[in-house]
């Protein structure tokens, strides 16, 4: 009888294989997909990654075996996405198992009960997930506790920076974070560095559009939902249970043009000068710089969130920012008088997906 572990000379020990499930094919999860093949090559010897489906919101291809290099033709053979066929096919799979969300989509991210239940691993790049009201948060939490299954996150706030797991290796290791505040969004990064009152604030947020660096509607980002959205993330990595409406928001954008058509607010864009051209007088005369910030302040379990316009010292951390740079703040009993400050690009095809990878090797650390 052949032991299924014994193995023959030549022949490389029987290797834990890791199932991984790519949903998403847009922008990052191209790039993370580009770099899987000489992932798979650094991990030969340790673990087997096994790349054994590939969806977006229109196709799957859930197939033993897909020759990473190969993706994007394989994927030519892709049938139409249907999620029940996807959650039957990953409670098929063997274990250990994980689901790789590089989406933007809620409804993607609340079936995240339904891939825990077939036993899957999560690593999410989407935001969506990770700021579920509460109460379903706390549901995928207790899930993945039950079942021994961990997530991974740290892409959703800061793309490659990893802040989330910093975070929680100071927490692990005993220190108390008190605060963190810094700037979350590359895009008014990029506005408010150069934003030097010479030019109308609106012609930047023009160019910034034009280079790509804004949501087709840059209303969602002078909104500072965005940012919102990730001080939530942050907050809830720290355990506070906080809801996104417990997190104060001063958009970037004067009351009124915040709703209404595009071509309104285009219309009404010197009150959105005037509002900049302002703040940022009173800044200077005071030897301070604009950041659209982000804070969260831990006091005698007493939790303070807010996203706001603010003008910092110019010798301040959040001071010295190159644009689309983000920027994280952490003060804690170890880190209190010169706080830890993590910094880099906030975004980008490359960091993210790189980031996605730092994840699941951080995975395959516990599966392998
Ligand atoms: N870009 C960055 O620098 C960056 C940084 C950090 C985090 N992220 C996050 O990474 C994620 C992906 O960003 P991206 O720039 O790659 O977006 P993208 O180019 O718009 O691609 C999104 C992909 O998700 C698929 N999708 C959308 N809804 C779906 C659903 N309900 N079920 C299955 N698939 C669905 C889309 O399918 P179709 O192809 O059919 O449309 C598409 O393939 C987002 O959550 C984003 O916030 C991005």
């Amino acid at each position: 009888m052949t032991d299924s572990k014994q193995v023959k000379p030549g022949v490389a020990a029987s290797l834990t294989t890791l199932n991984v499930v790519v949903a998403g094919t847009g922008k990052v999860g191209a790039e993370f997909l580009r770099l899987l093949a000489s992932q798979q090559q650094r991990f030969a010897g340790q673990i087997r990654l096994n790349l054994c489906a590939i969806l977006n919101s229109r196709q799957a291809l859930l197939s033993d075996t897909i020759e990473s290099q190969a993706w994007s033709s394989a994927f030519s053979d892709a049938k139409p996405y249907q999620q029940a066929n996807l959650v039957a096919y990953l409670a098929a799979l063997p274990s250990p198992k994980v689901l790789i969300d590089i989406t933007p989509s809620q409804d993607f991210a609340r079936l995240y009960p339904a891939f825990i239940a077939a036993g899957c691993h999560l690593i999410s790049a989407n935001k969506q997930g990770v700021t579920l009201p509460g109460a379903e948060y706390q549901q995928i939490l207790q899930a993945l506790v039950r079942s021994g299954l961990r997530w991974l996150s740290n892409t959703t706030v800061g793309a490659g920076i990893p802040v989330q797991r910093v975070m929680q290796e100071l927490l692990q290791s005993g220190d108390q974070i008190r605060e963190v505040s810094g700037v979350f969004s590359g895009t008014l990064s990029w506005l408010l560095c150069q934003y030097d009152g010479t030019t109308a604030f609106s012609e930047l947020v023009l160019q910034a559009q034009q280079l790509g660096y804004t949501e087709p509607d840059p209303r969602d980002d002078l909104s500072g939902k965005d940012v919102q959205r990730k001080l939530l993330v942050l907050a809830r990595e720290l355990g506070a249970e906080l809801e996104l409406a417990d997190i104060e928001l001063e958009p970037l954008l004067p009351a009124g043009l915040a709703d209404g058509d595009l071509a309104g607010f285009w219309q009404q864009r010197q009150q959105l000068d005037l509002m900049l051209a302002e703040a940022y007088a009173k800044a200077t005369a005071e030897n301070k710089v604009l950041r659209y910030a982000a804070s969260l302040c831990l006091v005698d379990g007493q939790v303070q969130a807010g996203v706001r316009l603010v003008a910092v010292d110019n010798k301040a951390p959040l001071a010295a920012l190159a644009p689309c740079d983000n920027i994280f703040v952490i003060t804690s009993d170890w880190y209190q008088q010169n706080p830890l400050v993590l910094k880099g690009p906030g975004a980008g095809l490359l960091v993210t997906a790189g980031g996605l990878h730092a994840d699941l090797a951080e995975l395959v650390k516990s599966v392998r």
